[in-house]
């Protein structure tokens, strides 16, 4: 049986501008390539569970605008559930986002319809757990983690969480400035180390770590994502901890070879073929 996930978190319509290189402050440069990519990382990580085989069901919320039919697109096509997605009174969430020739990027983001995901929203189901990040309000976050059975908390993007609600957490999932920004957790946490791979960490100790394959850097939007929902989804389906990070190293790999958000997102067999064993 599949596992059964439920993720409560962002989505955005990602306007991206490829460019060759990032601007320097107060520079202009023109000559960039304009798309639209369906992003946000709540969105993004419950497409790449759907992808690595999950039952997935996202809770978030969206404008009444075409900017929100976009944002959704690919998130119905994957096979979510989208019952649990809210129209509100407000513009549906973008990101403003660089991408270089080298793979680097910058982003903003306007949370608009994000910020108005409520406490009450939140459903877990019949889920076997939730993955949240920080993108939507600390409450919601709070309430998804009091309903989890299991709860996985991306703290992404870098921002300060409440000691009660991070102590919800089984699992923590967190780049190196997140974790400046987070302080000690000590459950299980998953610290990602770029090209340099992850490790896993529990009670202070180093438990598990995982060099990602190497792969052309074209665009790291939602590597994070990729990440997140594979080492999430590769523990629910009782694999052992080094097998799952060394998966999600993969999968964060493989997203980072490709360009834009949802649509860079690997499947599980194309996880499988790029793992580091
Ligand atoms: O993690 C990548 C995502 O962050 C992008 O899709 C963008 O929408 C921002 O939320």
């Amino acid at each position: 049986l599949p596992v059964r996930l439920t993720v409560v978190g962002s989505v955005n319509l990602d306007l991206v501008a490829r460019v060759e290189r990032l601007p320097r402050p107060g520079e202009t440069l023109t000559g960039a390539e304009f798309e639209t990519v369906p992003g946000g990382k709540g969105a993004n990580q419950a497409v790449a569970a759907a992808r690595l085989g999950a039952e997935v069901a996202f809770v978030g919320a969206v404008g009444d605008d075409d900017l929100g039919r976009d944002a959704l697109a690919l998130v119905a096509e994957s096979g979510v559930d989208v019952t649990g997605v809210r129209t509100v009174d407000a513009r549906t969430g973008v990101a403003l986002i660089l991408v270089a020739d080298d793979g680097e990027n910058q982003i903003v983001v306007a949370p608009g319809a994000n910020g108005l995901l409520r406490p009450e929203d939140v459903d877990v189901g019949g889920a076997d757990a939730v993955l949240a990040q920080l993108e939507i309000p600390l409450e919601v976050v709070e309430a998804a983690a009091v309903q989890a059975p299991w709860f996985a908390l991306n703290a992404a993007p870098a921002r300060e969480v409440p000691p009660h609600v991070l102590g919800q957490a089984d699992l923590v999932i967190v780049n190196t400035h997140e974790r400046e920004a987070l302080g000690e957790h000590p459950g299980l946490t998953a610290i990602t180390l770029g090209a340099a791979g992850a490790v896993l960490m529990e009670d202070g100790w180093q438990v598990a770590r995982a060099t990602p394959p190497p792969v052309e850097a074209v665009d790291g939007t939602a590597a994070g994502d990729a990440f997140a929902a594979c080492l999430v989804v590769s523990l629910l389906e009782g694999r052992s901890r080094e097998d799952a990070l060394a998966r999600a190293c993969a999968a964060g790999a493989l997203a980072a070879s490709r360009f834009g958000a949802q649509p860079s997102l690997p499947t599980a067999a194309e996880v499988d073929a790029a793992v580091m064993v």
